[in-house]
């Protein structure tokens, strides 16, 4: 098969890629935004230099390709508050181009990377068929694009799976909370400022099990559209991180709490999916949290 993976060259991206080069023909397309080269190396793929926002450059790219991934977005729910226009023209009109790409080029099947964000403040665990309440411009991007692929499905018959991804990390994490604690602490190994007040608590999972599971599903794809929410069935709150972290690191560390309940407008504090649907299929986690969170700790320092 020949497999598409934009944003490819980013954290989630070249995991994927690595992960199904084995048996595909991969073409990564990336902007390098905020993907690295150095990530695919010694991965078996070919490499397109690319914008989604260029219609002409994703559809060119996406000509012979069998099946698309579409990881590509600019991943900052913090920052698409500040930027609202621009997360909506990376996340939602960037979705809308890579369906256009596949309309024009025939690609029947499209996976892609969507959030536990679509669904705001909701019961836990979090089912796929609780309601969309976005409450991020970057939750409204995501679920916007959701609903493109359910008419693309419909209109085109192009079968769409939207895999709502719970907090991702491991190796060759670049943003998020485990990054942001162990770069200030680099910076002060003595203060640590913690956004809100610590007990926002949610779910990660570890970047090998989310590419593990997006494969496994993508490999039963059968309906028009469907989505999956894909977590571990663990959650942890920030302060608890913070002391991992900080015991790993063998640090004495005081904490500044910015305060509240939120990090930051539009913030989600507590969030745990049901992972009901895809377990019923056969696929659970295999690492827990705390090895994940020490796994991305080890990358970040540079300790293998
Ligand atoms: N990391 C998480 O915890 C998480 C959770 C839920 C959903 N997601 C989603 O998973 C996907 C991957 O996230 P990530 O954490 O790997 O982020 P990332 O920033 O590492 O990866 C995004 C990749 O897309 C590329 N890119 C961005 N804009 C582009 C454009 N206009 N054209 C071409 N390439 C572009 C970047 O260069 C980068 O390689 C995103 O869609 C994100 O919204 C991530």
């Amino acid at each position: 098969m020949k497999v598409l993976v934009t944003g490819g060259a980013g954290f989630i991206g070249s995991h994927l890629a690595e992960k199904i080069s084995a048996e595909n023909e991969v073409v990564v397309f990336d902007n390098f935004s905020s993907g690295k080269r150095e990530f695919l190396e010694g991965i078996k793929c070919e490499i397109i230099e690319g914008d989604i926002l260029n219609q002409e450059e994703i559809e060119n790219a996406m000509e012979g390709v069998d099946i698309c991934y579409h990881i590509a977005a600019d991943p900052d729910v913090k920052g698409s508050y500040e930027k609202p226009v621009e997360n909506f023209e990376q996340d939602c009109r960037g979705t809308l181009n890579v369906l256009e790409a596949c309309r024009k080029n025939n690609v029947k099947k499209l996976i892609f990377a969507s959030s536990s964000v679509v669904y705001g403040n909701a019961e836990m665990p979090t089912p796929e068929t609780a309601p969309i309440k976005p409450i991020s411009n970057y939750g409204a991007a995501k679920a916007s694009s959701e609903n493109y692929l359910m008419s693309y499905s419909n209109l085109y018959g192009i079968k769409c799976l939207s895999l709502r991804y719970a907090n991702i990390i491991g190796p060759k994490l670049t943003h998020g909370i485990i990054y942001d604690f162990y770069n200030k602490l680099k910076g002060n190994s003595k203060e640590l400022e913690i956004l809100g007040d610590g007990t926002q608590k949610k779910s990660y999972l570890h970047v090998k099990d989310c590419v593990d599971a997006t494969v496994f599903l993508a490999e039963r794809m059968n309906n028009g559209f469907e989505a999956y929410n894909i977590g571990s069935e663990e959650q942890i709150s920030v302060k608890d991180i913070a002391d991992l972290i900080v015991n790993e690191m063998g640090l004495d560390v005081e904490y500044n709490f910015t305060g509240g309940n939120i990090g930051w407008k539009g913030d989600v504090p507590k969030m745990l999916l049901s992972i009901e649907k895809l377990k019923g299929m056969g696929w659970k986690p295999k690492f827990i949290i705390k090895e994940s969170i020490i796994d991305t700790l080890n990358y970040l320092r540079g300790i293998k």
